[in-house]
């Protein structure tokens, strides 16, 4: 069974009590429930983590890209500032869908910048926990090809 590993950064742990205003009122275990219950209908295993420490995220982007295996990335705030993202993405050859919960684009400038789009097979912003089902969707449709 295919395997696809969704990891997420820094504060996505305080979902549901976090900036509910932005961020929603769902947990990241119903989140990840939900995901779950899609990847099983379609015959993908999930592994879902969170971190709040960058070299947790560089680690696990690079044992999925070695394996060969597809990256849900929401690296939070490390979207915006983390070159070893980056470069473990391009490293490992990883085939990751960025997803955000909000539309960083509508937001502080500061959110504008990704440094893991331009090594991402693709990018899903701003539908709330259904980026994550999209994200799955596109990896599962082989609409996500490109590698880093
Ligand atoms: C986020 C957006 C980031 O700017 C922020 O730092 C997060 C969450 C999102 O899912 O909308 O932690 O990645």
């Amino acid at each position: 069974m295919p395997t696809i590993h969704v990891l997420n950064g820094p504060n996505l742990n305080l979902l549901g009590i976090r900036e509910p205003a932005i961020y929603g009122s769902v947990t990241l275990a119903a989140i990840e429930s939900a995901l779950r219950a899609k990847a099983g209908t379609r015959g993908v295993d999930l592994t879902f983590r969170q971190s709040n420490h960058e070299g947790d995220l560089v680690q696990w982007i690079q044992d999925a890209g070695l394996a060969g295996e597809a990256v849900i990335l929401n690296a939070g705030a490390y979207t915006h500032t983390s070159i070893a993202i980056h470069d473990a993405i391009k490293g490992s050859g990883a085939r990751v869908v960025e997803v955000h919960l909000s539309n960083v684009h509508a937001r502080e400038s500061f959110r504008h910048h990704s440094h893991i789009s331009a090594v991402a097979a693709g990018v899903i912003v701003g539908f709330g926990p259904l980026s994550y089902e999209l994200a799955l969707e596109a990896l599962l449709s082989g609409a996500a090809q490109q590698k880093s």
